[in-house]
């Protein structure tokens, strides 16, 4: 019997995990420097917690939710997204009364249970920011740049940011009932989905990529000519926040834009990139000024985004490669030589991974083998540099280095050894 993994949920393997970690690396860098802290919520939540939030009549709720009752015949869900559960930790926890504004982050596993195909999975990944406590448009403008700061940070370019607003609650209802009435009297040439859509989710309808919908949305009625005077304010009032950075980040207004989840109201944004094909959407995010009340908790504001770890790393391409640490092979020969060898195994960590950074990875041979084995290994793992240890080099104190790409083999006194290994390795 041999297992495979579940459909549409992968292994982030070896060759992988290094590229992973840097981008994780990156995040927390540029995301803490800037005063956001990091929150880890459990992957299961209760699933009212979804329902309510994103919408009953969304397709992540009506279709693609892993849900199913614990032994107590508990509603529960895998998480779909990370917004819900930050909003709902936020009020559990009280973090209003630890400071009025709270800057949160995460990176984690969302599971949603769609069709697999390039770049969209069951398993994935989201790095996430969430803003709550300010309805300011210093924070919409704050979340749009710090989502591309940290697009930048990972060297991705040629990413494409659209912005909408979709107003307030009112704003929204005033505008769904015109679409409606629109949508009605062009059913006809709408796909079957979209058909089942006008009466439950009509702004929905805006999203789909049918080409016979794509003629019907061309001339459906825009948000936009909807938002009251005060979300029209905010709204420009944040394009005006952007385009004050002098053209470092580059907005495109889609006034078609409505994305999946209900909670939102006010602007949206959603990040493409050329490079994903069919499932381009590489980020996105918003306001949801009504979620944290609704949950119960103080009238106040929010907005937020996610990034899509395994689209981004399809975006970067090339570019996810990172500088990868040396490696060094020390080969023992004898007992003596061997536990030698562990402790200057540690003795270099030490010195070469100084400051936390993962500079040079220090490999020993685990089994009693010849050196010439020793030396196929430390070949087979492409190390830079390795370390003899023998009877000889013991009883004269000295160690012998050889330099693995150009062969050269030099024996050098204990002392120096650090010093003479740094400078090899570049350091
Ligand atoms: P979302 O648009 O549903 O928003 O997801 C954000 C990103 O997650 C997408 O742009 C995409 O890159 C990635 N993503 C979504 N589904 C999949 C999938 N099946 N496979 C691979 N990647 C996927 C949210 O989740 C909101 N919580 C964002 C937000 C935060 N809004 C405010 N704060």
């Amino acid at each position: 019997m041999r297992y495979k993994s579940i459909r549409g949920m992968s292994d982030i393997l070896p060759r992988d995990t290094g590229a992973w970690r840097r981008i994780e690396q990156i995040t927390r860098l540029e995301l803490e420097s800037s005063g956001y802290k990091e929150i880890r919520t459990p992957i299961l939540e209760d699933t009212a917690v979804f329902k309510r939030s994103i919408g009953e009549t969304t397709d992540i709720v009506t279709k693609e939710m892993y849900t199913f009752s614990d032994r107590k015949g508990r509603a529960l869900t895998l998480r779909p997204e990370g917004t819900a559960p930050v909003v709902r930790a936020y009020i559990e926890n009280a973090l209003n009364k630890i400071s009025p504004v709270s800057l949160l982050y995460y990176i984690g596993p969302m599971f949603r249970s769609e069709r697999p195909q390039k770049g969209r999975s069951r398993q994935f990944h989201q790095i996430g920011i969430e803003i709550i406590g300010s309805r300011s448009p210093q924070v919409d403008g704050e979340v749009i740049y710090r989502l591309n700061r940290l697009l930048g940070a990972f060297g991705l370019t040629n990413a494409v940011i659209k912005l909408n607003s979709l107003g307030c609650r009112q704003d929204k209802a005033g505008f769904t009932d015109k679409l409606k009435k629109y949508l009605r009297a062009e059913k006809k040439r709408l796909c079957e989905d979209c058909k089942k859509r006008i009466e439950k989710n009509a702004m929905r309808v805006l999203d789909c990529k049918n080409e016979s919908c794509l003629l019907v949305i061309k001339n459906a009625p825009k948000i936009i000519d909807s938002l009251c005077d005060k979300c029209l304010h905010h709204f420009s009032l944040v394009k005006a926040m952007l385009r004050a950075r002098g053209g470092e980040i580059d907005f495109q207004e889609d006034h078609n834009l409505v994305r999946g989840l209900d909670y939102y109201t006010g602007p949206v944004f959603e990040v493409t990139h050329p490079g994903l094909g069919g499932q381009d959407a590489l980020a996105a995010g918003g306001r949801y000024d009504n979620l944290v009340k609704e949950f119960g908790g103080p009238d106040t504001g929010a907005a937020g985004f996610a990034i899509g770890i395994e689209r981004l790393m399809l975006a970067l391409g090339e570019k996810k490669e990172f500088k990868k640490p040396k490696i060094l092979y020390i080969a023992t020969l004898g007992d003596e030589a061997r536990s030698k060898g562990l402790l200057l195994a540690e003795r270099l960590k030490q010195v070469l991974n100084a400051s936390q950074t993962l500079n040079c990875v220090v490999l020993l041979n685990m089994e009693n083998a010849s050196l010439k084995a020793q030396m196929r290994s430390a070949n087979r793992e492409n190390a830079k540099i390795t370390v003899i240890l023998g009877a000889d080099e013991i009883k004269s104190e000295k160690i012998t280095i050889k330099d693995m790409e150009s062969g050269e083999q030099v024996s050098i006194e204990e002392n120096f050894f650090s010093g003479e290994i740094k400078k090899r390795i570049g350091l």
